[in-house]
């Protein structure tokens, strides 16, 4: 057995123990014994990617009341990212940050070395742009590390590929790992899941997402930077970083139907196009319309709009044979989920709500995650989250060449976005390079059929 193995066994073995301890004390309204050594028992958490999404999910974390747990390390590749987290994360949790100046890293390297600062066992949690998320994943599992990742995970067949191989390793290892696709761990979504696997709304033959809102473009690029760095920090506008709007924004709709459906689609047919454009250079559609297929049949209908002044809309619906439910009423939380007769969402014809105000998922991904890791629990959702990234690219590929693509189309797809995703450095060329006419390639549907760009 090797060593990094071995301590990460007997490490797990003494979070089991002090999480059945943390877990009775908490039952008996007891605060927990410290019996041994905190820093034994503490797990340690570093943080990877130190902006919006990571800083909120080390709060979230650090919001875990069972058993202790710190921040002591940040990474992020660029040094200004890094001083607003610390400070709002310091000023909100100050006995659980301890991070000094020496385990602040910066750079494409700082994962290596915030993860260095950690113990088998520990956590990481990565919020940097999804393009990196299988380059610090393949590190973690390295040295024996439980994850805590940001959605989506994947950006195209290749990187799918890599993330299937490597969640397969971590369940060998029995880390425990969480995608952030928080939905599924939203008390309300999960009663309704039940409820709809149990016949209240009959057999789902339809479902419909939507996520239209104001303006999503990007550009032109400052000069005085480089394409690399401007991408990395634009990362929503270019799909070797993040799959763009389609995978980042869609994702989590198109994992929440699939789960009520009980199926992954296994085709997508699509249509998408650009329209109000400016100077702006990313290569995001401003309109998405997607037809997913069910093994049986069933369709998922989903629109994505970016454009001020339409139509708003951020919610997904299952209709079935018998009635018909809301999954997501207005955004990701609260979920306000409800069950109904018939095809009519109208109060009229309401079975069911689940009962407000409901818990935050945010919050709920760490609960859960955090209690496998001191359970030892089996917990794995790394699979599953390349899944739905796969799905989200699916569809993605479907409107940017306008063919219809399947699972395996997608998940056979030669073309990779960023190869060297692990090599680049703050002086490397961008994996999107500008044509000769200084413009980056856009998808063309029906031109460019086989590839997105
Ligand atoms: N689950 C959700 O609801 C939700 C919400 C928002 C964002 N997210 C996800 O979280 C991730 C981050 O999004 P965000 O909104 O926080 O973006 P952000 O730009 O605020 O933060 C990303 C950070 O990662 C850093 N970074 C980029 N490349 C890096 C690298 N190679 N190594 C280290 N640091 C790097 C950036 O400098 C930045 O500070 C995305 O995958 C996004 O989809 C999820």
């Amino acid at each position: 057995m090797s060593e990094t193995r071995e301590k990460s066994m007997s490490r797990r073995e003494f979070l089991r123990n002090t999480g059945r301890m943390a877990a009775a004390s908490a039952m008996a309204g007891v605060a927990i014994p410290r019996v041994h050594a905190a820093e034994d028992n503490t797990i340690q958490v570093a943080l990877i990617g130190c902006g919006g999404r990571g800083s909120g999910a080390a709060a979230d974390a650090l919001s875990v009341k069972n058993g202790p747990i710190k921040l002591v390390a940040m990474g992020d590749v660029f040094a200004d990212r890094i001083p607003r987290s610390y400070d709002g994360l310091k000023k909100r949790f100050p006995d659980q940050v301890d991070v000094p100046e020496d385990r602040k890293f910066v750079g494409f390297e700082a994962y290596k070395k915030a993860m260095d600062c950690l113990r088998p066992g520990d956590v990481a949690i990565f919020a940097t742009p999804p393009a990196f998320r299988w380059v610090h994943f393949g590190y973690a599992i390295e040295k024996g590390l439980n994850v805590f990742m940001e959605k989506p995970i994947t950006v195209d067949g290749p990187s799918t590929r890599k993330l299937l191989k490597l969640a397969e390793e971590s369940v060998k290892k029995n880390l425990k790992v969480g995608v952030g696709l928080m939905v599924r761990h939203c008390r309300g979504r999960q009663q309704l899941c039940e409820r709809i696997r149990a016949g209240e709304i009959g057999d789902i033959i339809a479902l419909r997402g939507y996520r239209m809102g104001g303006t999503v473009s990007y550009g032109p690029k400052p000069e005085g930077t480089s394409h690399l760095l401007y991408q990395v920090r634009r990362f929503h506008g270019f799909l070797w970083a993040s799959g763009g709007v389609y995978s980042d924004y869609y994702i989590h709709q198109l994992d929440e139907c699939s789960w009520m459906k009980g199926a992954w689609p296994v085709q997508a047919h699509a249509t998408g196009g650009r329209h109000y454009r400016g100077n702006a250079v990313d290569q995001n559609f401003d309109t998405y319309a997607i037809e997913y297929t069910y093994p049986d049949g069933t369709k998922l209908f989903y629109y994505g709009r970016n454009m001020a002044g339409c139509h708003g809309a951020f919610s997904s619906y299952a209709h079935g044979t018998k009635g018909c439910a809301i999954i997501s009423t207005s955004s990701h939380t609260p979920g306000r989920v409800r069950t109904f007769k018939g095809q009519d969402f109208s109060e009229a014809n309401l079975i069911w709500a689940f009962p407000q105000p409901e818990p935050n998922p945010y919050q709920m991904e760490w609960v859960d995650l955090i209690d496998a890791i001191r359970q030892d629990k089996p917990y794995n959702e790394a699979k599953r989250g390349a899944e739905a990234s796969l799905v989200s690219s699916m569809g993605r590929m479907a409107a940017h060449t306008g063919q219809i693509v399947t699972w395996d189309d997608i998940l056979n797809c030669e073309h990779e976005f960023a190869p060297d995703a692990d090599k680049l450095t703050m002086e490397s060329d961008s994996p999107l390079m500008p044509d000769a006419d200084g413009r980056y390639p856009v998808p063309r549907p029906g031109i460019v059929k086989k590839r997105e760009y």
